[in-house]
């Protein structure tokens, strides 16, 4: 193992490398090491993955992490929104009168540009490595996507990475405990008071397709409730939401 634990951020034993391919990749090697409860970051990582096979650019100054979190797979959507909400409450507690914003499932955007981004991916079994990519001081162009970037310095926030890190981390622990303790339902709350377009026309890219109506809700598992024209409501599991807005902005 080149990393030496640094210490312990809320139950996650923490580890750091100066350089990484993908945090993802590192915490699936350390977990046999150093157990099933730690945090790894990266000051440079050199291939972060996003969503969709897309890349995440690793720019200097930025956060890249990934923690590990141990639930079943029948657990998987609500993880999902819970660490966009985690993420979202985490910035207005360092600025509250910023605008944020979750774009589902769980992008945070910053005065309408997308901040954050986070990839799930299966550790073993239960296990599983939750990366976060939160853009500190620069932000990428995003030439294929309908909508910009921004970063934390870019909106007049100024915090050190591994300052957000432990924000981040004693939020999500505190969410996870009040979620596990008083359900989803509790937490749906709090999530749609954040949600960017929530009641309004939307489009998602869906496996299957562009899929068009209301986003109407979500349901107890985090699955999107679409109200489509003909009066029926689709559930949706996993997809790219776009709306109108994004692309007259860009
Ligand atoms: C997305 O919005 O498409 C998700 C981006 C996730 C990026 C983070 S950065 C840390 C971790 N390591 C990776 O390779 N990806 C995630």
């Amino acid at each position: 193992m080149s990393s030496a634990c640094k210490g312990k951020i809320a139950s996650w034993l923490w580890y750091e490398e100066e350089s990484v391919g993908s945090t993802n990749d590192e915490i699936k090697k350390l977990v046999p090491e150093a157990g099933e409860s730690i945090v790894i970051s990266a000051v440079r990582q050199t291939g972060g993955r996003g969503r969709r096979g897309r890349v995440w650019q690793g720019l200097d100054g930025n956060l890249f992490f990934t923690y590990s979190l141990s639930f079943p797979i029948s657990e998987l959507s609500r993880i999902v929104c819970l660490t966009g909400l985690s993420l979202a409450e985490t910035v207005k507690k360092i600025a509250p009168s910023a605008r944020v914003q979750i774009k589902w499932p769980n992008d945070v955007f910053l005065e309408g540009k997308k901040l954050s981004g986070i990839l799930l991916e299966n550790i073993s079994d239960n296990l599983w490595g939750i990366g976060i990519g939160v853009n500190i001081v620069s932000s990428p162009r995003l030439d294929d996507m309908p909508y910009q970037a921004v970063s934390l310095k870019e909106c007049g926030i100024m915090l050190d990475r591994t300052e957000f890190l432990h924000y981040y981390l004693h939020e999500f622990a505190a969410d996870l405990a009040y979620c596990r303790k008083a359900g989803f339902a509790a937490v749906k709350e709090r999530w749609l008071a954040l949600a960017m377009n929530y009641r309004q026309n939307i489009g998602i890219k869906t496996e299957t397709g562009l899929k068009e109506g209301v986003f109407a809700d979500i349901d107890d598992n985090g699955y999107l409730l679409l109200q489509t024209t003909d009066g029926k409501t689709e559930r949706i599991i996993a997809g790219d939401l776009f709306t109108a807005e994004m692309k007259k902005e860009k």
